[in-house]
């Protein structure tokens, strides 16, 4: 499925022109496919289709509405780590009864929100956070279903900020800790055990630290079943990767093949959250070239979007492909550093690359649907950029770019 190709020379989100779309939204502007998003989330379900499976959208991946009612539509569940997340996910027409929540700072009144909606799991991460689950479902009169995010100790191999299943990470109850937890919560009166879950990272390119986590966690559900805790789901969270450049992640049918071979004749229904590989290759940031800049040792092509629109980059020394929208260029090619206008040496979009481009021509920031708008800053008050679905020929503006009195709108002046 290729979402984004060349027509008639000119780069197109399904059957829409990107130029089209800059002429009447503007830039920096993020595009997503339809088509793309609704193949992803099927490759998941076709995939799991022989195995009790919800797919649940980890929503921080991109949270606008449009995003999540479109998973919803297709039957899909949310992971969310906020109260936030929760209200876009109701916004958005998302079911409440397939929803897990995930984070370890939960406050207080995200809980009581999460309990009034009747979620169907809270991922637990600490002693302490069980303890307080179980005295706001009381005050409520609820009772919180609960899982443990075990934290299995593999290591993701993947990058430092994006790895979460090793035993120094913030993230999960510590594998040892796990079984006194799930005693302690069966003498709680207002949780009720559901399941377990662990998620290792993201953008994760191999099977095994997969296999090892779930057959780590699989270990831990025999000896809750010997301690007589029986469990409706395993959760083995997200972060499946995706082609960027080079990457080869396993196809999802291997990843599902994986899974259910050590799931075989287990009786516990499958959960899964993930966010990039639903999302990642299904959108791209539309951007145009302000000017050109021939430093004494490096070109720099510097365009309208930044890396308040696009912090992977500059966060993760991150790798996104750029496109010229315009396939054939009558400018000679030379290597640049793609840059935006914020006050960083940090902000870039991309390093090293040979572009044929010209002042005001569009670029393509390749595979940013995920984590790109939802990580999205007002930093140098530079208002966020617009949203547009494309679906076969027709597009769809999702979010309006925002405008600079936005920005202060909730400031003071002193008195
Ligand atoms: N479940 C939990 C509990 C998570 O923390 C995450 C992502 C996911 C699911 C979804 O993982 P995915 O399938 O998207 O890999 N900002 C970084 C990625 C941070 C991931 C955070 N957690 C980036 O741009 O690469």
């Amino acid at each position: 499925m290729h979402p984004f190709t060349y027509r008639d020379g000119v780069l197109c989100a399904e059957s829409a022109s990107l130029e089209t779309i800059a002429q009447a939204v503007g830039t920096p502007c993020y595009v997503y496919s339809r088509a793309a998003l609704t193949a992803a989330f099927q490759a998941y379900t076709s995939a799991f289709s022989d195995t009790p499976t919800l797919v649940c959208y980890a929503a921080k991946a991109n949270s606008n509405l449009a995003l999540l009612n479109l998973f919803a539509r297709l039957g899909s569940g949310f992971d969310i780590v906020s109260g936030g997340e929760l209200a876009r996910v109701l916004a958005a027409s998302g079911a409440p009864e397939q929803v897990v929540f995930s984070g370890v700072g939960k406050a207080a009144a995200e809980m009581r929100f999460a309990l009034e909606h009747d979620i169907l799991c809270f991922n637990v991460e600490s002693a302490s956070e069980l303890e307080r689950l179980n005295q706001v479902a009381g005050e409520v009169k609820k009772v919180a279903p609960v899982s443990f995010r075990v934290n299995p100790d593999v290591d993701a191999g993947t990058h430092p900020y994006i790895s979460t299943g090793l035993k120094e990470s913030k993230f999960g109850v510590p594998h040892r800790d796990a079984r006194a937890l799930y005693r302690r919560a069966r003498q709680l009166p207002h949780v009720r055990i559901v399941g377990i879950d662990c998620h290792i990272g993201s953008q994760i390119n191999e099977l095994a630290p997969y296999v090892d986590a779930l057959d780590r966690i699989l270990e831990l559900v025999v000896q809750l079943a010997a301690d007589g805790i029986a469990l409706e789901h395993i959760d083995l969270g997200g972060g499946l990767g995706i082609r960027y450049r080079d990457e080869e992640p396993p196809a999802l049918s291997e990843y599902a093949q994986a899974i259910r071979n050590r799931m075989a004749g287990r009786s516990e229904r499958l959960l899964l959250e993930p966010g990039r590989s639903l999302v990642g290759n299904g959108g791209l940031l539309l951007t145009r070239v302000e000017y050109l800049k021939h430093g004494e040792t490096k070109h720099f092509v510097v365009v309208d979007a930044a890396m308040n629109d696009l912090l992977r980059p500059a966060l993760y020394n991150a790798y996104h492909q750029v496109l010229t929208v315009r396939e054939h260029q009558a400018a000679t090619p030379e290597v640049y550093d793609v840059v935006g206008p914020v006050c960083e040496s940090g902000d870039f979009l991309a390093l090293d690359r040979t572009l044929a481009v010209a002042e005001g021509d569009l670029l393509a920031i390749m595979s940013a649907g995920a984590y790109g708008m939802s990580m999205s800053s007002n930093y140098n008050t530079r208002p966020r950029a617009a949203e547009v679905l494309a679906d076969g020929t027709e597009w769809y503006v999702i979010r309006d770019r925002e405008q600079v009195p936005d920005l202060f709108a909730r400031e003071h002046l002193l008195p």
